[in-house]
């Protein structure tokens, strides 16, 4: 089992008042699984992701990573789990719009540690297989939403991060360009990466192993299929 979550209950204090966004939800996702997550706006699907992350602490449960507890970890050991297994896409980018592509995805691995020319090279390598490899030097204001969404996975995932949660990633993205970031998150399942998505979208949803909704604070499964064999042929 890759991530356990057992009996989570997340609380936010609005003025004087306390609300449960989230109440002993359970959630178990194994490695190398595909996860969509849909429900009403506002019901507390960023904040799971966000917990899942180890961004954000919660009220009540344990959360499991590999067999080790999440909760009884320093906040430090929590950023290191962060930084080593775990990468976001989000609907909005969070891109550095005046930095050029090869610095934002350089990033996360300058915080690694990793040396410049193998940086240099995994960058390279990674920008090749999402076809954006002429926009290397160009600065994020110049690119199209498609680019900037392949950049925003591109940083994501050179850091080989074991799961990768995405928040309603192909929000803002037409049809075409949505297929074409879909076909990549196949390849990355088909690679092993285990997936989180959020997603309102039904043909998101329809691509990944488990559904779940998440629903009077709850996650209630709505589906199932097995692992198929995609043939992506840009990818092969
Ligand atoms: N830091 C916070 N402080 C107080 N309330 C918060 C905080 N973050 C989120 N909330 C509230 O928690 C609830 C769940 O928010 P969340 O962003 O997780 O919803 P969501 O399901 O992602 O919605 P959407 O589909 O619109 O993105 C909302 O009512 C939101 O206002
Ligand atoms: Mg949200």
């Amino acid at each position: 089992m890759l991530l356990e979550l057992s009996g989570i209950t997340k609380r936010f204090k609005n003025g004087s008042q306390y609300t449960n966004i989230l109440e002993k939800l359970d959630l178990r996702i194994h490695e190398g699984e595909s996860v969509a997550i849909k429900g009403k706006s506002g019901c507390g699907k960023t904040t799971l992701l966000n917990i899942l992350g180890g961004l954000l602490p919660f009220e009540e449960g344990e959360m499991f990573f590999n067999g080790t507890n999440i909760s009884k970890l320093t906040a430090n050991e929590i950023a290191e789990y962060r930084r080593k297994n775990v990468a976001f896409v989000t609907q909005n980018f969070h891109l550095l719009d005046d930095r050029n592509v090869f610095n934002n995805i350089a990033l996360p691995l300058q915080y690694l540690g990793m040396p410049k020319n193998q940086i240099k090279s995994e960058i390279e390598k990674t920008l090749y297989e999402l076809e954006i490899e002429h926009t290397i030097k160009r600065s994020i204001s110049t690119l199209s939403g498609g680019e900037r969404q392949r950049v925003a996975i591109a940083r994501a995932i050179i850091k080989k991060p074991s799961i990768l949660l995405a928040d309603e990633p192909t929000g803002s993205l037409d049809e075409e360009t949505e297929e074409s970031i879909l076909n990549i998150f196949d390849m990355l399942h088909q690679r092993g990466m285990t997936l989180v998505i959020v997603t309102h979208d039904d043909s998101v949803s329809s691509r990944c192993q488990n559904l779940y909704e998440l629903h009077h604070k709850k996650l209630a499964p709505l589906g199932h299929r097995s692992k198929t064999n995609y043939q992506r042929s840009i990818f092969i």
